[in-house]
C-alpha cells in the first residue's frame, strides 16, 4: 500500500499550476452519451475518478482516446452497448449515477446501481430519481439497482416541472441532461447554482441545447431533438484552488495559483482575508501571502455562493493552526467531520457539538501518522502535515488521487518535502 510522507514546517513559496475541475469534468464526460458525434473535452484532470467514469462510459460503449498523451480526450458513442452502470464502478464513484440521465434521454432506458452510502453521509439520489419521474420515465428499484426507462408511448422524455426540495448539484445536473433532448420545455426550481452546473450548461447550449438560467435557481431548458459534437475545455478547479490557497496560508508561505478563476472562490477568498492572509486577484491568477499572523474565523457552509462543503476539512486544518478559535458549521453533509479524529492526532484542539465543531488555534502542533476517509478529509491531513514540524505519514493515499493530479509534484515545486512510500 502506498502512503505520504511529510517532513512539515517549510513555508511553501513558488507557483502552482491549477488543474481543470474534476467536478466539472465528471458530468461533462457524460454528455458523450448524449450525441452520436465526436466531442472533445480539454483540461481534463489525470485522476482516479476520471478513469472510473472513462471505464463506465466504455462500458456503455464510448470509444475514448486520450489526445497527445497530455489533458484532452476524444470520446464517441457511435451505438450503446450497455445501458447498465454496474454496483462495480458506481460504488467505487458516486458521480457514476450521472450517466443516468443522459441513458434515458437518448436511449429510452437505464440501470443503474444505487450508490449506497459512503464516509460524508447516506447520500441518496431520491432527488434525481424524482426529478426524472417529473419528466415521465418510469422507475423501479430492484435489488440494488434503479431501472429506469421511457414509457414505449411517450417516445422520448416530454419537459417538466421540477421543484428541488433542497438543492442538489448532481440532481440538478442529471435533470437539466435529460431535459435537453425531452419534448417540450422543463423548468428546474431550486437549482444548486454552482460553477460545475454552469459550465455543463454552457458545453451543452454549445452541442445545441437550449438551456437558460443555469447559475440561478431556475432554469429553463427547452427540448431539442438532438445534439451535435464540439470541443470544450473544462474550467479550473476551485476546490484544488482553494486548497492551494490555504496551503499558502497554513505554512505562512507565499503562493501563486496559475490557470484559475478568483471568481468560482469568493467565499473562501473573503474568509482568508479576515483571517488576515493578504490576496491579489488577477483575471486568471491569485497570489496568496501571508506574512501576518492567521486569525480565527467562524464559517458555515452552504450551497454556491456560500463556503463550500469541499473546502470545510482544509478550513478545519488552517483554524487549528491560529491565533484564537473558530466555529465551523457543516449545514451541507451530516457526517463530514471524520478528520477531526486524524486532526487531533497533531494535537489540534477541536470539539464537535452535532453540526458545529470548535476549534482552538495552538502552536504546540507535531507531525503523526494518520489516516485518511475520503478525498477532501486526506488534503487536510496533507496540509496540517506541510504547517507542524516532524515527520507526517498520511495512510489510503487513493482518496488524494481521486481529486489532486500531481499532488506531491505541485507541493514539492514550492519547497515542500513530501514522497510518497510503500508501506506494508
Ligand atoms: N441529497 C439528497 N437526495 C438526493 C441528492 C442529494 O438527500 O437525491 C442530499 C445529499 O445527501 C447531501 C446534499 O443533498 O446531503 C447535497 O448533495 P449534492 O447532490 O449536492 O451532492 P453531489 O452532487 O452528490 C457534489 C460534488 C461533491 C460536493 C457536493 C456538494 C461531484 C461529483 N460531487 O456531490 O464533491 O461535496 O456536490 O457541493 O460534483 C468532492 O469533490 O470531494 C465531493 C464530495
Amino acid at each position: 500500500m502506498q502512503a505520504i510522507k511529510i517532513h512539515g514546517g517549510v513555508p511553501l513559496e513558488g507557483t502552482i499550476p491549477i488543474s481543470g475541475s474534476k467536478n466539472a469534468a465528471l458530468p461533462l464526460m457524460t454528455l458523450s452519451l448524449l450525441t452520436n458525434d465526436r466531442f472533445i473535452l480539454s483540461n481534463v484532470p489525470e485522476l482516479a475518478d476520471i478513469n472510473t467514469m472513462k471505464c463506465l462510459l466504455e462500458q456503455h460503449g464510448a470509444s475514448i482516446h486520450r489526445l497527445d498523451n497530455g489533458n484532452s480526450y476524444e470520446l464517441k458513442v457511435e451505438g450503446l452497448l450497455s445501458s447498465e452502470a454496474p454496483y462495480d464502478l458506481v460504488r467505487k464513484m458516486r458521480a457514476s449515477v450521472l450517466v443516468l440521465g443522459p441513458l434515458l434521454a437518448k436511449y429510452g432506458q437505464a440501470k443503474v446501481s444505487l450508490p449506497g452510502g459512503c464516509a460524508i453521509g447516506t447520500r441518496p439520489i431520491d432527488f434525481h430519481l424524482k426529478a426524472l419521474e417529473s419528466l415521465g420515465a418510469e422507475i423501479n428499484l430492484k435489488s440494488g439497482y434503479v431501472e429506469a426507462k421511457v414509457p414505449k408511448h411517450m417516445g422520448r422524455l416530454k419537459g417538466g416541472h421540477i421543484v428541488f426540495p433542497s438543492i442538489t448539484v448532481g440532481g440538478t445536473e442529471n435533470a437539466m441532461m435529460a431535459a435537453s433532448l425531452a419534448n417540450g420545455k422543463t423548468i428546474i426550481e431550486n437549482a444548486a447554482r454552482e460553477p460545475e452546473i454552469l459550465d455543463l450548461a454552457n458545453c451543452l447550449n454549445l452541442m445545441g441545447a437550449k438551456i437558460s438560467g443555469a447559475g440561478s435557481s431556475i432554469i429553463t431548458i427547452e427540448g431539442v431533438e438532438g445534439l451535435n459534437g464540439i470541443n470544450y475545455k473544462v474550467l479550473p478547479d476551485r476546490i484544488e484552488t482553494g486548497t492551494y490557497a490555504i496551503a499558502a496560508a497554513i505554512t505562512r508561505g507565499c503562493l501563486k495559483l496559475t490557470n484559475t478563476d478568483p471568481n468560482l472562490l469568493e467565499a473562501v477568498i473573503i474568509a482568508l482575508e479576515a483571517s488576515g492572509v493578504n490576496i491579489e486577484v488577477g483575471e486568471d491568477f491569485i497570489n496568496i501571502d501571508t506574512s501576518k499572523k492567521i486569525r480565527g474565523v467562524d464559517i458555515q457552509t452552504e450551497p454556491y455562493p456560500g463556503f463550500p462543503t469541499d473546502m470545510q476539512a482544509q478550513w478545519m486544518a488552517l483554524m487549528a493552526t491560529a491565533d484564537g478559535a473558530a466555529m465551523l458549521t457543516e449545514t451541507i453533509f451530516e457526517n463530514r467531520f471524520m478528520h477531526v479524529p486524524e486532526l487531533v492526532r497533531f494535537g489540534a484542539n477541536i470539539n464537535v457539538h452535532g453540526k458545529s465543531a470548535i476549534i482552538r488555534g495552538s502552536e504546540d502542533l507535531s507531525g503523526a501518522p494518520v489516516m485518511a476517509t475520503d478525498l477532501r478529509a486526506s488534503v487536510s491531513l496533507v496540509l496540517l502535515g506541510l504547517a507542524t514540524h516532524g515527520t507526517t505519514v498520511i495512510n489510503r493515499v487513493y482518496h488524494l488521487d481521486r481529486g489532486y493530479e500531481k499532488l506531491e509534484k505541485k507541493l514539492e515545486s514550492c519547497g515542500a518535502s513530501i514522497e510518497r512510500i510503500n508501506i506494508k
